[in-house]
């Protein structure tokens, strides 16, 4: 008998409870061994819950009973779930997380501690929810050289920007939608401005480079300054407004990214819709690769937890994970870093269109036909810094948009 405990019952623990109640015969015949789960931990009582009688509301309970191997963190946030992780495993016990916070802050520590003692400390569910991407860059692409990956990381944003584009919809709306199905994280500013996508794309980039990458020195802009009038550009364009979480190796060197992008139909991206996320890879030897699938809500993301548990369950002695250092990755320079970019202006095009020329190289002017008072281009592949050098000769520039070729 594998028992384990759960910490906090909200939206993932309480799908963790509901998924293990569903496939535990499935999931007892994987393992090779009965899963119980003695305890799930929370504030709260759940009177006529299928888990009134395990609740605690002691995480000392569970730290000093040997029986529990495996202790299940999706309480979110950084406290107190780093202290009980990380005592977790001082204890000799296995930890499942879904806690990206938690992970792209203290991963590397928590791998280390996890890997010293041969326990696990495993986070498939802390990005792309119910997509399997961590395993697969840690064991199935260990051969390859991983050079890119970009991907549509974040469910809400990614279900608002579908809305928006097909529907017309209101962005508060729509926000208010994908909370209420409870895609949307505690608070949603994490969403909507990239936080969210910024520590999922720093995860993977540790793991991809072996070295620590910090979130706080990943460039992120979220979706809150796009409007319809851009979706309605994109539209002329042919291409659509995704919210990309990227990390990119150029001239031998990782540069990492969280922005609104405009993507051609072309892009592999193109298609992923509503909650969906998707996170394209590139590798050395592989070439192009795509993950695709439920990116948030309590059932994928609890079966990413289920899965976790069942590698723990079925590894009690030995470590499975890869490692990242704790050495920082020096990211590459945004401004170094080059794309094409999409740019309103304000006023006519006659007026601007050779000066436009001269700095961003030879533009592709676009035009709605209900917008008389401004227009939109498209510059030439150039480097960030050379955008905002030449954006700097024009004050009549209101919005600037990256495009991923
Ligand atoms: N708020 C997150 C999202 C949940 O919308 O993708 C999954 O991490």
């Amino acid at each position: 008998m594998i028992k384990i405990a759960v910490l906090g019952y909200g939206t993932v623990g309480s799908g963790v409870v509901e998924v293990i109640k569903t496939n535990g015969a499935l999931i007892n015949q994987r393992i090779g061994e009965e899963l119980e789960i003695k305890y799930v931990l929370d504030l709260r009582e759940f009177p006529g819950s299928p888990v009134e009688h395990l609740i605690t509301h002691d995480f000392e309970e569970i730290i000093k009973d040997e029986e529990v191997k495996i202790v299940v963190e999706v309480m979110g946030g950084i406290e107190p779930a780093y202290t009980f992780v990380k005592r977790s495993l001082l204890a000799g016990k296995s930890v499942a997380t879904s806690n990206k916070a938690l992970v792209a802050k203290h991963g590397a520590e928590l791998l280390s501690i996890a890997g010293e003692r041969n326990l696990n400390f495993l986070f498939e569910a802390s990005v792309g929810g119910g997509i399997p991407i961590i395993r697969p860059l840690t064991s199935s692409l260990t051969g390859d050289e991983v050079e890119e990956i970009t991907g549509i990381l974040n469910g809400t944003t990614n279900y608002m920007l579908s809305k928006m584009y097909y529907e017309n919809a209101d962005y508060d709306a729509v926000l208010k939608e994908a909370q209420e199905m409870g895609y949307a994280e505690r608070d949603p500013s994490a969403d909507v401005e990239g936080q969210d996508a910024c520590r999922k794309i720093a995860i993977l980039a540790s793991l991809i480079s072996g070295k620590c990458v910090d979130f706080e020195h990943i460039y992120t802009e979220g979706i809150t300054e796009i409007t319809t009038e851009d979706i309605g550009y994109a539209k002329a364009l042919d291409m659509k407004i995704k919210l990309l979480a990227s990390c990119k190796r150029e001239d031998s060197q990782f540069g990492a990214i969280v922005a609104p992008h405009m993507i051609a139909k072309n892009h592999p991206l193109y298609n992923v819709e509503d909650v969906f996320n998707a996170i394209f890879v590139k590798g050395n030897m592989l070439g192009d690769a795509m993950f695709y699938g439920s990116g948030a809500g309590k059932l994928p993301t609890a079966s990413a937890v289920v899965g976790d548990i069942v590698e723990a369950a079925k590894n009690p002695e030995r470590s499975v994970m890869g490692t990242w250092s704790g050495e920082t990755l020096e990211l590459k320079e945004k401004s170094d870093t080059k794309k094409r970019f999409f740019v309103r202006v304000k006023g006519s095009e006659e007026a601007l269109r050779e000066e436009l020329d001269k700095v961003f190289g030879t533009v592709r002017i676009v035009k709605l036909p209900e917008l008389n008072s401004e227009f939109g281009f498209l510059t030439e592949v150039m480097s960030e810094g050379d955008y905002e050098t030449g954006a700097k000769q024009f004050p009549q520039i209101c919005h600037m948009i990256r495009v991923e070729a």
